[in-house]
């Protein structure tokens, strides 16, 4: 996956939009993240089709089961030969080192490893939830930073998270992390759902190896536009970051 493009997020559930929208970008290899709902309803065909159009595919299905069921779900899953695969930290260390189990196993067979990154807490989540219902008695940033250390203890390579909490997983983990970055608005006062966001200039300028963004860019009437804006910045918030390292 190239990292100086944006991740787009095709939360969509139907494919004829998907298309629609691709359409637009007729010759330009994409980041393309494919999440539950485009994913449930028309699965490994429509994967197949967007890879064979040239894209990088980042299966977003955030896996948070018994190891056993991860593990052989993550094995089917690696078979698709996409470029990034999520599960949740949340599920614990020994889940997260079935699904590397699962994933290396058919990575042998097809010759691709997929990045495996762990779900640390997800970008719609307040820090009341993470009190009132979650039940824990910790910062954003220490939880988050909790699930990215086990996430390191399974082995895994890279975690989601907010751009809020990038630099603090940067310096706990020597800049090893590869963080993929979602909730990112050009304009902030239309954030959606999302709770802990930032602009893509932002997210580039703290350190963030990846942006995912969706609804900003698919529910617009200029997707093209948007993402050109989005790409823009965020090649200038990468730019920042690196001259001040
Ligand atoms: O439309 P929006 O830009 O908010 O979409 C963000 C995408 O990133 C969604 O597909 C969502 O599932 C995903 N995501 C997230 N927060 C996480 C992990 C993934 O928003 N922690």
């Amino acid at each position: 996956m190239d990292k100086n493009l944006p991740i787009i997020a095709l939360d969509m559930q139907e494919q004829e939009d998907v298309f629609k929208m691709l359409r637009a970008f007729e010759g330009e290899k994409l980041n393309l993240k494919v999440g539950m709902e485009l994913f449930f309803s028309h699965g490994s065909a429509l994967i197949k089709e967007l890879k064979a159009a040239g894209h990088d595919i980042f299966l977003d299905l955030k896996l948070h089961d018994i190891p056993t069921t991860v593990e052989r779900a993550m094995e089917v899953l690696t078979l698709l030969e996409v470029d990034m695969l999520t599960i949740h930290a949340s599920g614990g260390v020994e889940m997260m080192k079935s699904a590397r189990r699962g994933l290396e196993k058919s990575a042998q067979k097809t010759g691709k490893t997929p990045l495996l990154v762990a779900v640390t807490q997800l970008t719609s989540t307040t820090i009341s939830q993470l009190r009132d219902e979650q039940k824990l008695a910790v910062t954003m940033k220490e939880s988050v930073t909790h699930y990215a250390e086990l996430a390191v203890k399974a082995g895994i390579s890279g975690v989601v998270c907010s751009p809020q909490e990038v630099r603090t997983l940067k310096t706990y983990s020597n800049n090893k992390l590869i963080t993929i970055a979602p909730g990112i608005r050009l304009n902030k006062e239309n954030s959606h759902d999302q709770k802990r966001i930032a602009t893509p200039f932002e997210a580039g300028e703290v350190g963030s190896d990846f942006i995912v963004v969706g609804r900003p860019i698919t529910q617009s009437d200029n997707p093209v536009a948007v993402y050109n804006e989005i790409r823009q910045q965020w090649e200038a918030g990468m730019a920042a970051f690196k001259e001040r390292k």
